[in-house]
């Protein structure tokens, strides 16, 4: 079985915690593998431009360079592009602008929060589950032909799984939202390939598609909020219609419009680049480990494990000076799911460590 469909009616008792987020985890003096926000110094065409931008505060912005930035970034005209205050509030004006949905279906396990902000507007949701045992792949059959808003991410947070952007095409059609959450897409990296393997940010001819993009990761911007929504004109004029005026400030259009830069593209590559070598370090610690299981092939900034007791694992690594993300809050997971940001070698080895010596106890 590749897939399970559930219906979840919301407010169940046994549910999982959608609003928890891996920064209450990570707190202070504990070494943070729960967040997934990259945290090296800011580059000088990122902290110039935002420092810069300080001057300007007595005005209320104007997003229109930053929008014609980012639509340049995506080979998009500026009206297919709608600056957010992050890629949360992209799923809030989702949520809100398309009240009239009748079928709205989340593949799980992902992000919580297109799920809650789907909820919090009123929303029945209807779940995917992807099967941990097919590693979390996805049949886009398993999605209801009826649902008219069907929301997936890729690479998919919490499994890291990279899904083939000719199944995410397949799920688009005439009458649906489809929306993909690439909010770790610029962390891909593909042999042979010069751009963000599987990303479908820069395709134009898919009906109801909304690409939801995120600059708060890579750049280390969680606080400024920041990101994008990608899609057509006028489905973007209904979303723009329900956020708040001037919901993007003046420093975060002007970080919008150096992430868009050639500049930072390319920085983007070179970190993905290095990811990916720092990635396939922890994975060979931790498939080392008796009892450990990486999930499928890991794609992004973060691993997710399974092992029996993760949660107390989990307890234990925090007296011993680590945070790392609980799973059992992800729809589809449970208590023996961990995830695991990629660090530098060196903080993986001891990880690694600490955790054999934890299973070995
Ligand atoms: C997959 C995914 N999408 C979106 C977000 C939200 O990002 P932002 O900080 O841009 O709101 C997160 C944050 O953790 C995430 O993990």
């Amino acid at each position: 079985m590749r897939g399970q469909l559930i219906e979840v009616p919301p407010g169940t008792g046994d549910e999982p915690d959608l609003g928890h987020h891996g920064d209450v985890e990570a707190t202070p003096g504990l070494v943070d593998l729960a967040v997934n926000v990259r945290r090296d110094p800011m580059p000088d065409w990122l902290a110039d431009p935002l420092t810069a931008s300080l001057g300007g505060l007595a005005a209320y912005p104007d997003p229109g360079p930053a929008r014609a930035a980012v639509a340049a970034r995506h080979g998009r005209p500026p009206e297919e592009v709608l600056l957010t205050a992050g890629a949360a509030e992209g799923f809030v004006l989702l949520a809100r602008a398309l009240a009239g949905v009748r079928r709205p279906v989340v593949v799980h396990p992902q992000f919580t929060e297109p799920e809650a902000a789907l909820r919090a507007a009123g929303h029945e949701v209807e779940r995917v589950l992807l099967d941990p045992a097919d590693d979390f792949r996805l049949d886009p059959a398993r999605v209801p032909a009826d649902a008219d808003l069907v929301m997936i991410g890729n690479p998919t947070n919490p499994t890291s799984v990279l899904h083939p952007a000719a199944d995410l095409a397949a799920l688009a059609r005439p009458g649906r939202v489809l929306v993909v959450d690439e909010a770790f897409a610029d962390t891909t990296l593909a042999p042979g390939v010069a751009g963000e393997p599987e990303s479908l940010a820069g395709r134009r001819d898919l009906p109801g598609l909304v690409v939801v993009r995120s600059l708060t990761k890579t750049w280390g911007l969680a606080g400024l909020r920041i990101g994008y929504l990608l899609g057509e004109a006028a489905l973007l004029d209904r979303l723009a219609a329900v956020q708040p005026l001037w919901a993007v400030s003046t420093p975060a259009l002007a970080a919008a419009t150096a992430c868009a830069s050639p500049t930072a593209v390319a920085a983007e590559r070179a970190i993905a680049a290095r990811l990916a070598v720092d990635r396939d370090h922890l994975v060979a610690r931790l498939s080392a480990l008796p009892g450990v299981r990486v999930a499928a092939r890991p794609a992004s900034a973060f691993v997710l494990l399974h092992l029996a007791g993760a949660n107390r694992v989990r307890e234990t690594l925090r007296e011993r000076g680590w945070a790392v993300r609980r799973g059992d809050t992800f729809p589809g997971l449970g208590p023996d799911w961990l995830r695991v940001a990629v660090r530098d070698p060196a903080t993986s080895d001891a990880f690694t460590e600490v955790l054999a010596e934890i299973l070995e106890a």
